[in-house]
């Protein structure tokens, strides 16, 4: 089973911790990477270093949840490797795997109600990416992100 990193601002703890429980009982493996409470903390503390998770393998896939999943999923895309989708519906979610091979979901704790956030969740985690033509677009981001000036080619 696939290991999933979650990381979480204040605005997010409690969702956090309802999406770790379902994520539990669904079979995979959690890593927490915080936050703890409902105490003011920083989205990017947790953002990227759920996204340094994902990059350097230790874990499979991340989930990263603020107010509005915007900040986080703007940290968690900083780290190298990282396509983090902040998603409020079914359908994005599912193409976000399938067109973009997201490797992090971002949920917005005062967007989405928690039933649809596991719904939400669920999707995302049984989607997976189609190939095809959508690799080559994938590379270009790659690329970019690794300093190539052909990027485009
Ligand atoms: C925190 O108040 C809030 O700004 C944060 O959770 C998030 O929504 C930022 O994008």
């Amino acid at each position: 089973m696939e290991v999933i990193a979650l990381g979480c601002d204040h605005a997010a703890y409690g969702l956090k911790e309802n999406i770790k429980e379902y994520l539990t009982g669904l079979g995979y493996e959690v890593r927490d990477f915080g936050t703890d409470s409902a105490k003011s903390v920083d989205y990017p503390d947790y953002g990227i270093v759920v996204g340094e998770a994902v990059s350097r393998g230790a874990c499979d896939r991340g989930i990263v949840i603020c107010g509005t999943g915007i900040g986080i999923s703007i940290s968690a895309n900083k780290v190298k490797g990282i396509r983090a989708a902040a998603c409020s519906d079914l359908f994005s979610a599912r193409l976000s795997r399938e067109h973009n091979d997201s490797n992090v979901l971002a949920l917005g704790a005062r967007i989405v109600a928690p039933e649809y956030a596991r719904s939400i969740v669920k999707e995302w985690l049984d989607a997976s990416f189609e190939g095809g033509k959508h690799v080559r677009r994938i590379l270009k981001i790659a690329r970019y992100e690794s300093g190539d000036p052909d990027w485009k080619q």
